[in-house]
């Protein structure tokens, strides 16, 4: 059941990330496309002209570069519980969008994946409903997703990701999108795609007639047309199919002067024709009108037309003159089909014989340099390189290849150490070296929820004072309530009684109202924590990853780590104890290396014996705690196995503690009642003595 539960959160990650990914460049690379994409949804909530274009810019870079940064994070497990909660929280607000330009269709096209991948307003909802679903999936389990880059290192794909959309983006709004994905890309002859091809799909018209007689109004159809003696009133004509729709079928141009339609003229001409193209001048670039007059005088001097589309006014158009002095022609023509024809206000094409050569923002345009001889001899004059494969590689090569040595370089630098480990523990010697035990006999007390300040220090001052007249044989630990700490720890000698705190936040430190961070414990003067008691894990569902943390963090803060394991009742019956336990195991502890093993102290304490007065017999725990003993051999070698402290704990009293302690792989016992009063907790320090 658990490993179909990751597969099945693992291929929903994947799912999501390559959906983001997407979805997120093709935004990216066309900041203006997704502009007007805004702009659409603004006017349709009657929101236009809330915020300028130059704020729905920098909203358009924001949205392709968060939902292309959540792809990739996702895709590489990085922040694995913000990333999916963050990414649950944009499905949220995308599907309630869906779900009302469904409904209530403001808009054709949701333009989710920009103008890479057109969907019905139907498909985006469904497209949705599927990714909403594997995002709660997600989100209810994000430790899951397995990582292919370790934690140290996750910053390196944040920043390089964050950078490198942002950056594409910011060049693709400068220059023009990298992928030209509209029906006007270079190599397009304009004419041949406003073509229909033979025996395409025609579109299918159904018209009402309305007819009246004798004051009565009806409705016809051709099929039920009535007698003469009716007289006719209007007629309702309704598209009852749609045709085949051509790729290219909204582009006419008329002369701005006398409204003569050259369409035709503009595209069957042999040889060059430069387009000017801007949807409206008023909100067009004008810095580079320098540049764009050259061009026209070079046009002039070669006999190139040199046309301005613009769908503006003739005051606009008239400004754009005076301000630029402007001699070409202007034409008109359609806005949308302006702004789908190439993605800068204003921008260049060039066409030749009809066909789109040439494309230019008006931040790259040719200069006096380029255009040196007629245009047949200029590499301008020829097409423009547009091949999708070498700029799918180029995206390639500067952005999947750079992470995937990351991710390389990270595994092998993983893998060396392991085996580093494995030399380390494994060197012939150590076969032949009879060693000296190395571990602790411990009894540590976890006096859970209970005792308040005053009853707390008094008891930790009896056991102090108990202990200081009567050395124990072994280490003594008392875990206490964070707000016992400082002042217990004012009342033992460490060197007798080491103070442990219950539990530690899995942050490092700031807005976690009520949480105790690692730093705050440590400068108690507290030297241990208890970590995954099964009474956190199940009250407060604290997962092996937000354990992983606590680890990673008690340790960096000089804790010492009593890591608390052990299975349920069911789990015993069902005889899966071990494999519970080593996951425990696995799941937050056995990613640290040896150095840092050497500060975990492991506490088998199966549930079902926690408080109920039901102890594991002696063989039961000897049996367990043998096991422990062998996976951590495995993992970090014998010799480490055998400097490992390993205790039991559940229902452990005074009079059971000897027999358990009989045991050879019982180090000691991590006690719960019987902690909370000196004689009884004495009792079993003492049990080391017997
Ligand atoms: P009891 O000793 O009360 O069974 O509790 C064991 C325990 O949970 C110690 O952490």
């Amino acid at each position: 059941m658990r490993n179909i539960r990751i597969a099945a959160v693992n291929i929903c990650r994947f799912i999501l990330a390559v959906t983001f990914i997407f979805s997120g460049y093709v935004k990216a690379i066309d900041p203006l496309g997704t502009l007007y994409k805004l702009k659409d949804y603004a006017a349709a909530m009657a929101l236009n002209d809330i915020l300028p274009d130059w704020a729905l810019v920098i909203v358009a870079i924001a949205l392709g570069a968060l939902e292309f940064s959540l792809g990739v994070f996702m895709l590489f497990a990085v922040r694995r519980h913000m990333v999916s909660k963050l990414t649950l929280a944009l499905m949220s607000v995308m599907t309630a969008l869906t779900v009302w330009i469904y409904i209530a269709d403001p808009v054709k096209d949701c333009g989710c994946f920009g103008d890479a991948l057109k969907l019905t307003n139907g498909e985006t909802l469904l497209k949705n409903i599927v990714l909403i679903a594997c995002a709660t999936l997600v989100a209810w389990r994000p430790a899951d997703m397995a990582r292919f880059i370790s934690r140290t290192n996750q910053w390196i794909v944040r920043y390089y990701t964050i950078t490198y959309i942002i950056v594409t983006s910011v060049y693709c709004l400068y220059t023009l999108p990298i992928f030209d994905f509209r029906p006007y890309r270079i190599g397009t002859n304009i004419k041949q795609g406003m073509e229909i091809p033979e025996g395409a799909e025609q579109p299918e018209f159904e018209s009402t007639f309305i007819l009246r007689k004798n004051g009565v109004t009806r409705e016809f159809t051709l099929d039920n047309y009535p007698d003469s003696t009716w007289e006719y009133v209007d007629t309702k004509t309704v598209q009852t199919k749609k045709g085949y729709e051509p790729p290219i079928h909204d582009f006419s141009i008329t002369t701005n002067d006398t409204g003569e339609d050259i369409t035709e003229q503009v595209l069957t001409k042999k040889g060059y024709t430069f387009l000017l193209v801007s949807p409206r001048l008023v909100v067009a670039d004008d810095s580079n009108f320098g540049d764009i007059d050259q061009i026209y005088e070079y046009a002039e001097e070669n006999g190139v037309d040199f046309l301005c589309l613009t769908a503006s006014t003739n005051e606009d158009i008239e400004r754009w003159r005076e301000l630029t002095g402007a001699e070409y022609t202007f034409c008109n023509a359609d806005e949308t089909t302006l702004k789908t024809m190439i993605r800068s206000n204003p921008g260049l094409i060039l066409l030749k014989d009809g066909t789109i050569i040439g494309k230019w923002s008006h931040n790259a345009l040719p200069q006096t340099d380029d255009l040196t001889a007629p245009l047949e001899q200029l590499p301008i004059g020829k097409a423009q390189n547009d091949s999708t494969p070498e700029r799918l590689l180029i995206v390639l090569l500067t952005f999947f290849v750079p992470l995937m040595a990351l991710t390389i370089a990270d595994r092998l630098w993983a893998w060396t150490k392991w085996i580093r480990n494995k030399q380390d523990n494994n060197r012939i010697f150590n076969l032949f070296k009879k060693r000296k035990k190395m571990r602790k006999k411990i009894v540590a007390g976890n006096w859970k929820m209970n005792l308040n300040l005053q009853d707390g220090v008094a008891l930790a001052k009896e056991i102090n004072e108990a202990l200081v007249a009567d050395k124990p044989n072994c280490e003594v630990i008392i875990c206490t309530p964070f707000i016992h700490l400082a002042s217990v720890a004012q009342v033992l000698d460490q060197n007798v009684v080491a103070l442990g705190a219950e539990n530690c936040a899995d942050k490092v430190k700031g807005a976690y109202t009520g949480e105790v961070s690692a730093e705050m414990v440590k400068s108690t003067g507290a030297q241990y924590v208890i970590l995954g008691h099964s009474e956190r894990r199940e009250y407060y569902h604290e997962t092996a990853e937000i354990l992983k943390e606590k680890v990673d963090l008690a340790l960096a803060n000089g804790l010492k780590i009593l890591f608390c394991c052990g299975e349920t009742l069911e789990e015993r019956k069902a005889e899966k104890q071990n494999e519970v336990v080593k996951a425990e195991l696995e799941g937050s502890v056995f990613h640290l290396d040896a150095e840092a093993w050497k500060n975990i102290v492991i506490a088998y304490e199966p549930i079902w014996a926690i408080g109920t007065g039901m102890t594991a017999t002696s063989d039961q725990a000897e049996e367990m705690l043998a096991y422990i003993r062998s996976i951590v051999a495995e993992k970090y070698g014998q010799e480490a196995a055998e400097d490992t402290s390993i205790l039991y704990g559940g229902s452990c009293k005074a009079s059971n503690a000897p027999e358990l302690f009989s045991k050879p792989n019982i180090d000691g016992g991590l006690i719960g009642g019987a902690s909370l009063k000196c004689a009884d907790f004495k009792g079993i320090i003492d049990a080391w003595k017997k």
